[in-house]
């Protein structure tokens, strides 16, 4: 069974079959309308979400195919408790493919381990996005030509940008990608994609100092839910913002990517600027997961070559976000390529040594 809850999940061969077919679905459109014919899609949504929901929503009715789910928490058996592990379990009997977005980090992986029918993490807490990462490698593609040689800048709130985190791992995988960070201190990616970053990154906290050399700069909003503080959050708000005057600076074929709800990042001013590519991203994502949903359907029994390898976790996880902490599942871990052991579910260190 395939499932897509990380980024690295496919193959950069296979990454690069799903871009191909999402190419190639936006030229014939007509083709596609009925290969999903008799299909379910179920949006288990515990988060809000307005693109992710309606992108797969809208994904799936281009292919023919049903909609089924929830988009508020509230309204499902889960206020009355259910666990995430018996909610997939039920619904794998009423759909064929399932896409969720959860406000705590790992719940995806969960549903994989106890779906019968393919998972797609439409976003988990802070953690990953995987679905948004193929929408912005579309985007890049489409608008540059090429995945591989790029100067990526990625502005804003790196910490708890799940967007970013799935982002830098599929596009460190391209030949002569460079990362350039831009963040306010406090809001620095965390080490467990920090350690996996190709060590030609650079981390600057301005955005003037940054734009003249990027061909991507990719802005986020800061992620004013997954603030303990309110007051943190109001003080980092508006680290940076993008405006025309800025603009002047960066190179003529420089494109701006946000994976967009956008607050104050952006000026609108921006907006009628040819490198502005957010609005057009927006119209990948749907062709994106298309080509997704087709995939997986298709995938549905092959089995997965490099599937990362799990032992039993020596000791709970201490990240309060994960998952793992509020369902009754067998703790699980896995040792990174420094030795170190991470939690399988939401990626934190449960021990050094
Ligand atoms: C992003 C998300 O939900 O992580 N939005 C999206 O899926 N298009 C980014 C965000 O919420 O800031």
């Amino acid at each position: 069974m395939r499932h897509l809850i990380d980024s690295t999940d496919l193959t950069v061969q296979e990454t690069q079959q799903v871009l191909d077919l999402a190419l190639d679905i936006i030229d014939n459109r007509s083709a596609y309308s009925r290969v999903c014919e008799g299909k379910k899609l179920a949006t288990l949504f515990y988060e809000p979400s307005t693109r992710t929901r309606l992108s797969f929503t809208s994904a799936m009715m281009e292919l023919g195919g049903n909609v089924l789910g929830f988009s508020d928490a509230g309204t499902s058996s889960v206020s009355k408790g259910e666990t995430v592990a018996d909610t997939v379990r039920v619904v794998s009997a009423f759909a064929d493919i399932i896409a969720m977005r959860h406000f705590k980090e790992g719940a995806p992986c969960i549903a994989a381990q106890y779906s019968r029918i393919p998972v797609i993490n439409a976003g988990d807490g802070g953690h990953a996005h995987p679905t948004q990462t193929l929408t912005d490698l579309l985007s890049i593609l489409r608008e540059l030509g090429h995945l591989d040689n790029l100067t990526v800048g990625l502005c804003g709130d790196l910490k708890y940008g799940r967007t970013v985190h799935s982002l830098i791992k599929a596009m460190k995988r391209y030949e002569g990608i460079r990362f350039v960070l831009i963040s306010p201190q406090e809001l620095r990616l965390p080490d467990y994609i920090k350690n996996i970053m190709p060590s030609n990154f650079v981390e600057t906290d301005t955005l003037e100092e940054a734009l003249p050399m990027l061909d991507v700069l990719y802005m986020t909003r800061v992620q004013q839910e997954r603030f303990a503080d309110k007051n943190d959050y109001e003080r980092l708000k508006d680290s940076f913002i993008l405006d025309a005057k800025k603009m002047t600076l960066a190179k003529e074929k420089m494109i701006v990517l946000h994976p967009l709800p956008r607050v104050n990042e952006i000026s609108t001013d921006v907006d009628s600027d040819p490198r502005a590519a957010y609005f057009r991203q927006v119209e990948n994502g749907k062709f994106v997961r298309m080509a997704l949903i087709c995939t997986l359907l298709k995938k549905r029994e092959e089995e997965h070559p490099d599937a990362r390898e799990t032992v039993p976790a020596s000791q709970p996880c201490t990240n309060s976000r994960c998952i793992s902490l509020s369902e009754p599942v067998v703790k699980r871990a896995y040792i990174d390529a420094d030795g170190v052991e991470r939690c399988a579910y939401c990626d934190h260190v449960l021990k050094n040594e």
